[in-house]
């Protein structure tokens, strides 16, 4: 009977994996993106001769119809390019606190910081980036005009797409969670008449505003009527946005960080992302580890990891922000001799308490625990193309559906990315993260992110586009699917789709995902003194590899969450 049961458990799977694309291989181009829709967007501007870039700012698009959760033009992201010919840039449009935020506007009047004030309406809103963002990637490293990529969101937008079961969920999730939020229940809601999977979605606000976009650019949006609807949404819910931070927003042309793991090049995201910094800095105190007899997820190796990514976390609350702001000690924290020094308390036997590894000599930041979570979503893609560049991108309103303010007549969310300041040095945000005076609110400051568009690259060739969305997690995933494939020789498609853990420094505990860890290696864990706390959602891995055997690439879309990918 087990056999049977077994046997027909593996059906199921398999069935399901196959409706979901387990693999793609292309040789002329490859998009890995959360919905099928956005993937054909970039495929199809590919096909009509544009660059990975292009293609990348049609997914971008594409996203903010089909996965209003995290796709965006409310919101913000980074965009990490390798272009064929060596050239690596990153683009910064992560949002901006207003010009009248101050460090203590989550607080009441005794200094706690307020529950949900930086999390839902107005004042969680920070200045969105996204269509700043894509318009200078297309200036300086796109082909096409803005008019031809920005075309297929706009027939998705008008003419609809069929809602899959996943958003048919989230929406009635929402239909509840944004009681007072009346747009938002009017666009994505019909009012609580709520959509049913299968379903056809059209957006003719949304069309509407895409349409301005496409013919006005930045001005279709920064200014004119969408700005001034922005601000007065946004004001309606006791935000603080002004048409002035809206003109005056400016995505940045930022330098990648870049690290060497085992002879590859590590290309990722600099500051205002942690990211970069964080997944070379633990790449960096891996690096003399030998996995060679170490078992996949065992004690040991669990051991070995968690104890890299705590250290790496407990730097990252005290020396990263915006470096526009903060003087981020990035060299320092990126060199292999940081990476030894940060290590020399490590033993392989023993659990190292989060008490014990203060980021330097700060002290004052014990005892802190993680607050309640919800649903969250952030969304990544990856894009090559015929010519090999390479495009990486997370993007995000923060946490699913944004701020939960939805711009009047307009048709799209609002972030909630304010909650990744700091409100208040020592406690935690929303993710549980923990920050201090690098990342304190201050007026124009963009706010701490973790997420990490990478791209690896061997001998100046791309082999690996990754990223994931996920909050805290994002950085210890991704970090995770590259040393899956580094150094247990994973294909792309395995790394991505096994179950992953998680340790944040504080609170002082593994999270695990379904299936990560067996329960006897939880025993021996325990018994090391871990503690351990199940995880559910652990982020969605959009990756690209270069295929050894047949020298085209193969995308990997994260099965654990019904991922798409398309090539030709
Ligand atoms: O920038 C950040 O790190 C967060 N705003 C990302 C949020 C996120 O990933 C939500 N969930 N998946």
């Amino acid at each position: 009977m087990k056999i049977i049961c077994t046997l027909f458990i593996t059906i199921i799977f398999s069935a399901a994996a196959l409706a979901t694309q387990p693999s793609i291989y292309g040789e002329n181009g490859v998009v890995v993106a959360h919905d099928l829709e956005a993937c054909e967007a970039g495929i199809e501007i590919l096909k009509k001769g544009g660059n990975a870039v292009d293609a990348a700012v049609a997914v971008s698009y594409a996203l903010a119809v089909t996965h209003p959760q995290a796709g965006n033009i409310g919101g913000g992201g980074f965009m990490l390019i390798h272009m064929a010919d060596g050239q690596k840039v990153a683009i910064d449009y992560r949002e901006m606190a207003p010009g009248q935020a101050h460090r203590d506007m989550f607080l009441d009047d005794s200094g706690k910081v307020v529950p949900q004030l930086s999390v839902r309406g107005g004042l969680a809103v920070g200045v969105p980036g996204t269509v700043a963002g894509l318009q200078l990637a297309l200036d300086k490293h796109g082909s096409m005009e803005r008019k031809k990529v920005m075309k297929p969101a706009i027939k998705l937008a008008q003419k609809g797409f069929t809602i899959p079961y996943d958003l048919a969920y989230s929406f009635g999730w929402l239909n509840k969670a944004a009681e007072g939020f009346d747009e938002t229940r009017r666009i994505f809601c019909r009012d609580g008449e709520i959509y049913m999977p299968g379903e056809t979605f059209k957006q003719p606000d949304l069309a509407k505003t895409l349409k301005l976009i496409q013919k006005k650019g930045n001005a279709g949006f920064y200014t004119g009527p969408v700005a001034e609807a922005m601000v007065k949404s946004s004001s309606k819910y006791g935000g603080k946005i002004s048409s002035q931070d809206l003109m005056n927003y400016t995505a940045k042309i930022r330098k990648p960080v870049i690290g060497n793991y085992r002879g590859l090049e590590v290309i990722s995201m600099p500051p205002p992302s942690s990211g970069g910094i964080a997944l070379i800095s633990m790449l960096n105190m891996m690096e003399p580890m030998v996995f060679d007899s170490v078992g996949w997820h065992s004690a040991q190796h669990i051991q070995m990891i968690a104890e890299v990514e705590k250290r790496a976390y407990a730097d990252r609350s005290v020396w990263l922000g915006d470096s526009d702001y903060f003087d981020v000690p990035q060299d320092k924290l990126l060199s292999k001799e940081y990476a030894t020094l940060r290590m020399a308390d490590y033993d392989s036997l023993t659990i190292t308490p989060s008490d014990s590894i203060y980021p330097l000599n700060d002290k004052d930041l014990a005892g802190i625990e993680l607050i309640g979570q919800e649903s969250e979503e952030t969304t990544h893609f990856s894009v090559v193309d015929k010519w090999g560049n390479a495009v990486s991108v997370t993007t995000t309103l923060n946490w699913s559906f944004g701020s939960y303010v939805t711009v009047d007549g307009f048709g799209f969310l609002l972030n909630n990315e304010m909650d990744d300041f700091s409100s208040k040095p020592g406690e935690p945000n929303s993710f549980g993260l923990i920050g201090n005076e690098a990342n304190a609110i201050e007026p124009k400051k963009r706010m701490l992110s973790s997420m990490t568009p990478t791209i690896l690259a061997q001998d100046g060739k791309v082999v690996l586009i990754v990223g994931a969305p996920g909050g805290s997690t994002i950085i210890t995933t991704v970090l995770q699917v590259i040393h899956n494939m580094v150094d247990f020789g994973m294909p792309v498609h395995d790394a991505v789709n096994v179950p992953r853990f998680h340790h944040q420094w504080r609170p002082d505990v593994i999270h695990y995902g379904p299936g990560s860890i067996s329960p006897d290696t939880m025993v021996l864990l325990e018994a090391m003194g871990y503690e351990l706390v199940p995880r559910y959602g652990y982020g969605e891995v959009n990756a690209i590899s270069r295929d050894k055997i047949f020298g085209g690439w193969v995308g990997a879309p994260d099965l654990k969450t019904a991922s798409h990918g398309a090539a030709y």
